[in-house]
């Protein structure tokens, strides 16, 4: 199996280059983040709290991974009821053998997340981290969700970054860190162009 491993806190601009690679080689691309955001909305949906071990654990259950396209999920709500979801061991679980069959793609598969190169896909021969400062990112969704027409205010993305980020670094179970052998990338002076250049040159070095 080639997997392409693409681990990164909220919006450093994993997803983008995820994407790209997959695009240049030919290989088909998994948003892990998706998952989990199906399993926050679903949750929120049957208006239960998404920190509610069984309720998370029967929506895990009962999502539909190749159903991954509700507009919904690109949203605040999903993405916070996401990274509290994420947090239940069992939940995670449950969504792991949708990604290892994923994974087993051919000719290849970009995998990006929080656990890909630590947990999901240990063996996985290239693997990058991606990150930048979380004031960058925070401008970044700011900047984005202001572009798609939405209310945004900085100070408010900057808090739920870092909110995000504290659930995410600190659970017991997948904490978000880079694999002792995965790349560091550190993107918040770089425009996508070279994040992609510098992305491409450290996987082109590993496959
Ligand atoms: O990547 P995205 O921001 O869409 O992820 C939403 C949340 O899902 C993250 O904050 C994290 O808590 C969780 N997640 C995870 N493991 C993954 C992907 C996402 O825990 N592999």
């Amino acid at each position: 199996m080639t997997v392409i491993a693409v681990d990164g806190p909220a919006a450093s601009g994993k997803g983008t280059l995820a994407r790209k690679l997959a695009a240049h080689f030919g290989y088909d691309y998994l948003d892990t983040g998706k998952l989990y955001r199906a399993v926050g909305l679903a949750v929120l949906n049957a208006g239960q709290d998404p920190s509610d071990a069984d309720a998370a654990l029967a929506a895990a259950q009962s999502i539909d991974p190749a159903r991954l396209d509700d507009p919904a999920l690109s949203g605040d709500d999903a993405a916070a009821a996401a990274s509290k979801v994420a947090a239940i061991g069992p939940v995670r679980a449950a969504l792991k053998d949708f990604q290892l069959a994923f994974a087993g793609r051919e000719p290849g598969a970009v995998l990006d997340g929080r656990d890909i190169g630590t947990v999901i896909c240990p063996d996985a021969p290239a693997k990058l981290f991606v990150t930048a400062t979380v004031e960058v990112r925070a401008e970044r969704r700011h900047k984005e969700l202001l572009s798609r027409g939405e209310d945004s205010i900085y100070a408010r993305v900057l808090q739920e970054l870092k909110e995000r980020d504290e659930r995410d670094t600190s659970r017991a179970d997948a904490p978000l860190r880079p694999a002792d052998d995965a790349q560091v990338l550190d993107t918040s002076a770089m425009t996508i162009e070279e994040a992609f250049a510098e992305a491409l040159k450290i996987v082109e070095g590993r496959l």
